[in-house]
């Protein structure tokens, strides 16, 4: 089993949208696979998604139910791979564990390293912008999941 966390700031908007489309493409995969995801602020906790990422979710098929939580010390431990959306995201779990001085080593990375079109290594954060923004996310997070499921079927030969 191959277990996987989303992480960004708020865990309503990216993340969770992350982690529906994983649960997604991963079912018509043959991966082992479970998920979750979580955010590095606490300011949304057991919150629903953004409505505008629930609705842009919606359109896709996808239902996202998930309940914003923030990223505990546990999670290095259960999780074998930990994916930020932005840098910042990344600096703050990577600061997190070595604060915590954890031995288990998830492997930390950028979900837009898996992007096919990398202008950049960041998903941008929609919660300030418009309708356009949300879908752009989505499309975003489609060509990475797709790539990032491509991954994980290589390295564990799935
Ligand atoms: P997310 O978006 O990190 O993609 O969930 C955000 C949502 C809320 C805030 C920041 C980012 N906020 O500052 O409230």
């Amino acid at each position: 089993m191959i277990k996987v966390l989303f992480v960004c700031l708020g865990n309503i908007c990216r993340s969770p949208m992350a982690e529906g489309i994983f649960a997604k493409l991963s079912k018509e995969s043959s991966l082992e696979v479970s998920y979750d995801s979580a955010g590095t602020s606490a300011y949304h906790i057991g919150e629903l998604p953004d409505e505008r990422m629930r609705e842009t979710a919606l359109e896709k098929g996808i239902t996202l139910t998930h309940r914003a939580r923030q990223i505990v010390r546990e999670d290095f431990d259960k999780f074998d791979y930990i994916i930020a959306m932005d840098k910042s995201n990344y600096e703050n779990i990577l600061n997190y564990k070595n604060r915590i001085n954890k031995a288990a080593e998830p492997t930390i990375m950028l979900m837009r390293s898996f992007d096919s079109q990398k202008e950049n290594l960041e998903v941008p954060d929609p919660y300030y912008g418009g309708n356009d923004d949300f879908e752009r996310v989505y499309q975003m997070l489609l060509r990475c999941n797709r790539n990032f499921i491509e991954f994980l079927e290589e390295e564990h030969g799935a």
